[in-house]
């Protein structure tokens, strides 16, 4: 049987494809990325199956020289060195699709919450400092007529943009990628982004993190947003500058951020951005329902499966290594 090295463990009824069709090898829960056996074991295997939190990159591909495939539970391949599998001629698979909904409700959870002080007065209200109905306390901000900027409008900032719709929200788009087909913008208009920046109430990120994308939204990208403007990131954590940001929010730059995801990732227990008020954050669990998750690890299997057989991965990021 093939040897399969799986980054971090996954419940086995989510990985049931594999059972008696690979020797599978795990890393374990508390340890991000590879452990040493794991590492030991590199020489023999024939497909990694990837968690976002352990690199791919040539100082593990040099020695991995039966490698068929690569399998990344996540949508996004940012932890991969996609060119240097490329150049071995191995499929890198991702699951587009699978995680959507849920990375949109998620990200919609984080602007409500933001708007509406969920975090602050939640704590305020448990700490005691609930001594009336105030009607000047914990004002937020109105959604019906405000407009969001969404960066960043393939699958799942789509997604976002439908269910903002039904808020009221006025959406406008921004798009690093080249193409976005004619559905995708239904209804959002397109402005340059530092217009969108300009112009927009709240500012949702939702591209892949890759060299034009990261820091994108640096000291100069949040001196352009109002001071008013509430930021949500539930894409990548480098697309987010951390230092300007810090100073963004400390110096009231822009009014709050809530963020899924962080740079670095995960977030130190002492880092600065917890002890700003109007910066909240939880820990990247835009996917994390259990639908959604036994989806993702079904679709990565299914890519491994096919990558170690010889067959095309239903969903490769790199479909040149089959020209
Ligand atoms: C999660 O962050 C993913 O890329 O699937």
């Amino acid at each position: 049987m093939k040897t399969v090295l799986l980054t971090h463990p996954l419940p086995p009824d989510w990985i049931s494809l594999l059972s008696g069709r690979v020797n599978l090898l795990a890393g374990r829960e508390e340890i991000p990325g590879w452990r040493d056996d794991l590492l030991a074991a590199l020489p023999q295997a024939e497909g990694i199956l990837s968690l976002l939190t352990a690199r791919v990159d040539e100082s593990i591909l040099v020695r991995v020289p039966k490698l068929k495939v690569v399998s990344n539970m996540a949508v996004g391949v940012d932890n991969i060195d996609v060119a240097a599998c490329t150049k071995r001629g191995i499929p890198v698979g991702n699951t587009p699709g699978a995680m959507t909904d849920a990375t949109a409700d998620l990200t919609i959870s984080l602007l409500l919450a933001a708007a509406r002080h969920l975090p602050e007065s939640s704590r305020d209200a448990r700490e005691g400092r609930w001594s009336t109905w105030s009607p000047t306390g914990w004002l937020g901000a109105d959604l019906r007529g405000a407009t969001l900027g969404i960066i960043g409008l393939g699958k799942i900032g789509s997604a976002v943009a439908e269910r903002a719709r039904g808020f009221g929200l006025r959406i406008v788009y921004w798009e690093p990628a080249p193409s976005v087909d004619a559905e995708a913008t239904k209804g959002a208009r397109y402005l340059p982004l530092n217009e969108l920046l300009a112009t927009s109430d709240f500012v949702s990120l939702h591209c892949p993190l890759n060299e034009s994308t990261r820091g994108l939204i640096d000291e100069s990208a949040l001196r352009k947003m109002k001071p008013a403007a509430i930021l949500v990131n539930a894409a990548r954590g480098p697309i987010v500058d951390t230092d300007a940001l810090v100073r963004a929010l400390s110096e009231n730059w822009i009014r709050s951020a809530a963020l899924d995801v962080t740079d670095p990732e995960p977030l130190p227990p002492d880092h600065v951005l917890y002890s700003l008020q109007n910066c909240f954050i939880v820990p990247h669990i835009g996917s994390a329902t259990f639908g959604t998750r036994k989806r993702m690890a079904e679709m990565a299997c299914e890519n491994l499966l096919a990558g170690l057989e010889g067959r095309q991965l239903p969903n490769c990021v790199n479909p040149k290594v089959y020209k």
